[in-house]
């Protein structure tokens, strides 16, 4: 091979597309359903209201047209994408990748790797680390990736973790930094637990609560320790545009940022400023989506690279049950003060028909 062709490329996000099915219910629906007190969901956990699928719609739908929608926007010619990497704990086959589905429905085949991505919701980030290291080391030459990150996030009924459902899907390409650069070095840090799972041909995962905050705020500490090592932590965090988390729900980010802050020995006031600043806003659209596992992440990634000048940065933390984490470092590029992703958001999150919860059980019943 020439060295030419082994050269590393620029890389990073070049171009972002989301979809969300086309039902949402608010949270006090469901408390209203299972007799709880609604401050419970809306304070204890800081839900508010999640996506819901509708009977024709499945992970198959959200991961595809959110892939549809980034590669519009890409721009590039289909035979300059290598490689199809998708994320996600919605398999809807023991064998064949969801990015078969994916790429039928979009007609992409040839010389692709094409490959399904399982680290429950941290499958998504690694499939961008897996990509942007595959153009990083010059492997991929001039080649581009699609990246797509999608779940529908259900639990029994009644389950605690019924609240914090939700569903969603985003699509990246990962190609020349345009929307943001993917800096090289990334924080990552696992633990084999049995926090979160979901044995073979059970439809529901399996959780232990509490074990499953333990091990999420334990990651966050080791994966920001590594980022900031002997440097100031203040400044740091300061110089920070955004802090991006896994939101499976969002009490869980503040949880696991005040254990980051104690950490870093930084007082209550000072940790609950930089939540305020850098961190809630980040979550606007986790709030009305819900937990969508590997796509979760990735949505409030969107949220705060949106309306960015070139240059400013911002920190990604991806953590999924198992366990694995990692912290991922991103500067924004030319394209993302224009946000041109956010018209997705508006035209899916905002276009939802609202069920209540006499709907909800009815649409459950429907589906088991
Ligand atoms: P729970 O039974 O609702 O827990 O389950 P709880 O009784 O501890 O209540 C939750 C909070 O509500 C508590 O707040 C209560 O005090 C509060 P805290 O003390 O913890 O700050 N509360 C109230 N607040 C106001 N008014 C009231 C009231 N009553 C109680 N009246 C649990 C909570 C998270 C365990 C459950 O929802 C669950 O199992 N969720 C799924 C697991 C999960 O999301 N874990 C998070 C980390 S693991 C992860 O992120 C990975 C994941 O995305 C999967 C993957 O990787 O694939 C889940």
């Amino acid at each position: 091979m020439s060295a030419h062709a082994m050269a590393a490329s620029p890389t990073g996000i070049a171009s972002i597309g989301l979809h969300f099915p086309s039902l949402s219910m608010a949270v006090e629906e469901l408390a209203q359903l299972r007799g709880q007190d609604p401050d419970k969901y809306t304070i204890g956990l800081g839900c508010e209201e999640m996506s819901i699928c509708p009977p024709d719609t499945s992970v198959v739908e959200l991961a595809t047209e959110a892939a549809r929608r980034a590669l519009d926007r890409w721009g590039g010619s289909a035979d300059r994408i290598g490689m199809i990497a998708v994320g996600t704990e919605t398999a809807v086959d023991m064998s064949r990748p969801l990015s078969a589905w994916v790429a039928d429905h979009l007609g992409l085949k040839g010389a692709i790797r094409s490959y399904e991505v399982k680290h429950a919701c941290y499958g998504g980030t690694l499939a961008v680390r897996q990509a942007a290291e595959w153009r990083m080391s010059g492997a991929a030459g001039d080649q581009a990736a699609l990246v797509v990150a999608a779940d529908v996030a259900m639990y029994e009924e009644g389950d605690p973790g019924e609240p914090t459902q939700g569903a969603g899907g985003v699509a990246m390409l990962i190609d020349e930094p345009r929307i943001a650069r993917i800096e090289p070095i990334s924080y990552p840090w696992s633990e084999p637990h049995f926090d979160f799972w979901r044995p073979v041909g059970e439809s529901y995962p399996r959780v232990d609560g509490q074990l499953s905050l333990d091990c999420y705020k334990r990651a966050a500490e080791n994966c920001f320790k590594a980022m900031i090592g002997k440097r100031d932590p203040e400044a740091v965090l300061h110089e920070l545009a955004a802090i991006c988390f896994h939101v499976p729900f969002p009490k869980m980010v503040r949880k696991a940022f005040y254990r980051v802050g104690e950490f870093l020995d930084l007082n209550a006031e000072r940790i609950d400023g930089f939540f305020q600043e850098k961190i809630y806003p980040t979550m606007l659209w986790n709030r009305l989506c819900g937990n969508a596992y590997t796509a979760s992440l990735w949505i409030s990634v969107a949220q705060a690279l949106k309306g960015l000048a070139a240059g400013e940065r911002v920190a990604a933390f991806s953590y999924g049950s198992g366990f694995g984490a990692e912290l991922m470092m991103l500067e924004a590029g030319p394209e993302a003060a224009a946000g041109a992703w956010e018209q997705d958001v508006a035209r899916d999150l905002a276009g939802r028909e609202r069920i209540d919860a006499k709907g909800y059980s009815e649409l459950r019943g429907a589906k088991s």
